[in-house]
């Protein structure tokens, strides 16, 4: 591996790491909201402003306990699991020590993103009294893994977990930034986003740059079954299944008629999602596929044309 054009990020780590910088953050008992209203569009449907506005809070609460148990799901059992295995050198794709420094980092990190997200969940029933629904052991990203490496030989397992890993952590930054900007959003919580984002932008660096690595020695071979499988991951990895699934449980307990919940359940199903180029996600994504070389093979601007803008599509 030619490490020559590898800078390390842990520098940077030294410095302005989050576990390094700032001090634990309190939720405050004002009237700001604890979720951002936009990433709860049932709450903005028409049928819920006219019939059952005063279930809001609710269902934001547990909007919230939600999104924390993915980022815990996210954070432990997947990115902690991959940047250990890589900082250990048990990985299948061998990397350079400075990388294994890096992922040790990362690990780091994400343990810690996950016990402030615990924290916060803590405060939240404390302040609230409101009880975490069942929340489910699912996320998008790990019923895409698991597909994607399904269509591919063995030996590439940990190549495509490193690509998904990449592209996942490449996007976490859009999708924490609704938080972190949104004035109607408690001051504790637009900061613990932040904070998640102020790492997330290394993280993001690092995974890029240690796909890159990766790809430049790849076999064609190995390039082109992985360019086979992308679409699988990403048609797993940009669903709105899961949350479809969790909105329509989370109506089952509103106290509300059984006519009202059904015509909650019918807007929720009625929320389009196209999964296309047009998907919030996906302009971080070619952004990673860029970035990253992988978009320079031709397998892959094959594989991904669906998702490209017209534009970027391989003839
Ligand atoms: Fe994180
Ligand atoms: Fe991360």
């Amino acid at each position: 591996m030619n490490i020559a054009d590898y800078p390390t990020i842990a520098d940077d780590w030294e410095r302005r790491a989050t576990i390094r910088t700032r001090p634990r953050r309190l939720l405050e008992n004002d009237d700001k909201l604890i979720y951002p209203l936009c990433r709860q569009p049932l709450v903005l449907s028409a049928t819920f402003l006219e019939h059952c506005p005063l279930w809001r809070d609710f269902v934001l609460v547990q909007s919230f306990y939600k999104f924390i148990n993915d980022v815990v799901i996210f954070e432990t059992e997947i990115v902690d699991k991959t940047a250990r295995s890589i900082a250990k050198n048990r990985f299948a794709v061998p990397f350079p020590l400075a990388c294994r420094i890096d992922a040790m980092t990362v690990v780091v990190d994400e343990d810690y993103h996950a016990l402030v997200a615990l924290d916060f969940l803590q405060q939240t029933v404390a302040m609230t009294g409101i009880q975490p629904l069942d929340l489910p052991v699912h996320i998008e990203l790990s019923r895409a893994l698991p597909a994607a490496k399904a269509q591919a030989p063995a030996h590439l397992h940990d190549a495509i977990e490193l690509i998904g890993v990449a592209i996942a952590e490449n996007t976490v930054t859009h999708d924490v930034a609704a938080f972190s900007k949104d004035n109607s959003i408690k001051a504790s919580i637009r900061g613990l986003m932040a904070d998640h984002l102020f790492d997330e932008g290394r993280h993001a660096q690092f995974w890029t740059r240690l796909v890159r690595l990766y790809w430049q020695d790849a076999s064609p071979t190995d390039r082109d079954s992985i360019a086979h499988v992308l679409p699988t991951f990403l048609a797993h990895y940009l669903t709105n299944d899961l949350q479809k699934d969790f909105d329509l449980r989370l109506i089952e307990h509103l106290d509300v008629s059984a006519r009202l919940r059904s015509a909650l359940r019918d807007e929720v199903l009625a929320l389009a999602f196209p999964i296309t180029h047009r998907h919030p996600l996906m302009g971080n994504i070619l952004g990673f596929l860029q970035h990253s070389g992988l978009l320079n093979t031709a397998s892959v601007a094959q594989a991904l044309s669906d998702y490209l803008p017209v534009s970027g599509r391989a003839a």
